[in-house]
């Protein structure tokens, strides 16, 4: 075995507010600044362990067991030569006696514990871990939001999967994206009464990669251009207030009205793309159902969902809400019983085990 061995984990996020366009595809800026919150570290999350050794002939990753090419000019491929960079810079040029792990090739070995490109965030945990166990085999003194402007570069989404809680991506204003990074807003413990539900509605590899799919939508969507100028920015500053002041009612009205309009901006889209289906409609539909009659009973809203570019639904809800919204979920979908987890406070249906609603 190597010397020069690291391993590290990063969860998901699931964004309140979608990113969804970027302004620069190569350095990965995007169009509109996204705010998230990073999952439990338990649950959904990729382990990735990094090896350096002067024998290796190439860089190598391997992902889920089978080797996945690193291309030149890729997202992978700036992500390590970032991190060797970092390495150079931050360690081995001021100490001269550190081993020069930059000079070196790496092998890379990535998991995820869900499902891979199904809508669950997988390329923001994948490249949050990858990041974070570079920067441990590395042993870089650097804060993670310098880490996330690297992690960036793999995967927009990647960047707030660096921290825990709520988290912000901005978007900076400058070219070379040296302020495109994430922000914590609060972290998990602010709010520990807060928990995720996640609907595996279907576990497939979607149609359309967010890559591609968002791409499509800047060069077509009238609609996303009245998105990133009228309606994010206000949107950020309301539900990091909503955050801050744990008030549940407004959190869960702006994260339902952003999952919606990225939806209908997909829709928007040239060709449509359409990553809702039909269940997670019946899904949208018993929320506003169950929030139709707490607002009658208390003013209040009691549940959130929000979807990301696949049809699995995420639901926010306070704690003391949530056995009430799984039993009602359970009542609708049978089949999603047996699979059905509770997992360190985040209730959760297994994901591993396929399509289960
Ligand atoms: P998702 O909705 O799961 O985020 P994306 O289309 O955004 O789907 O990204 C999926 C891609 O992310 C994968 O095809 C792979 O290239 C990359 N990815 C996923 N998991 C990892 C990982 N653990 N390590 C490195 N890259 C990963
Ligand atoms: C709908 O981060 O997966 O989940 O930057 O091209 O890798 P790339 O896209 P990705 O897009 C995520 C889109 C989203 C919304 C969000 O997470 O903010
Ligand atoms: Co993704």
């Amino acid at each position: 075995m190597s010397l020069y061995q690291a391993t590290a984990s990063a969860p998901v996020n699931i964004a309140c507010i979608k990113y969804w366009g970027k302004r620069d595809t190569k350095l990965i800026l995007p169009t509109n600044s996204s705010l998230s919150v990073t999952l439990d570290q338990d649950y959904l999350k990729s382990t990735t362990t990094s090896r350096a050794d002067p024998s290796f002939e190439k860089d190598q990753l391997w992902l889920n067991g089978s080797e996945d090419e690193i291309k030149p000019g890729s997202r992978l491929e700036t992500c390590i030569k970032e991190m060797k960079r970092l390495r150079k810079q931050e360690v081995e040029d001021k100490d001269p006696s550190a081993p020069k792990l930059s000079t070196m090739h790496v092998r890379i070995a990535s998991y995820n514990n869900f499902p891979t490109a199904a809508g669950l965030a997988s390329s923001a945990s994948g490249f949050a871990a990858l990041v974070s166990s570079l920067a441990a085999l590395y042993a870089l003194p650097v804060s993670p939001s310098t880490l996330s402007l690297i992690a960036r570069q793999g995967s927009g989404s990647a960047c707030r999967s660096l921290f825990g809680g709520f988290v912000a991506w901005e978007m900076g204003t400058k070219a070379d994206g040296s302020d495109s990074l994430a922000v914590e807003v609060a972290p998990q413990s602010h709010w520990p009464s807060l928990h995720a539900i996640i609907c595996v509605v279907n576990d497939a590899k979607k149609g359309t990669s967010s890559t591609s799919g968002m791409q499509r939508t800047v060069e077509t969507s009238p609609l996303l251009q009245h998105r990133i100028k009228h309606v994010v920015p206000q949107r950020m500053a309301d539900i990091s207030k909503a955050i801050l002041q744990r008030d549940f009612d407004s959190f869960a009205r702006i994260t339902m009205q952003d999952s919606n309009q990225f939806h209908a901006v997909a829709l928007d889209t040239d060709p449509p793309i359409f990553y809702m289906n039909d269940v997670s409609k019946a899904i949208v539909a018993l929320v506003t159902e169950y929030n139709r009659i707490a607002i009658e009973k208390t003013g209040k809203r009691k549940a959130a969902y929000t979807y990301d570019a696949g049809p699995n639904a995420v639901i926010y809800v306070e704690q003391e809400n949530a056995k009430e919204i799984v039993d009602m979920i359970l009542q609708y979908f049978p089949d999603a019983a047996a699979n059905f987890k509770d997992v360190f406070g985040l209730y959760a249906n297994d994901a591993k085990k396929g399509a289960v609603i």
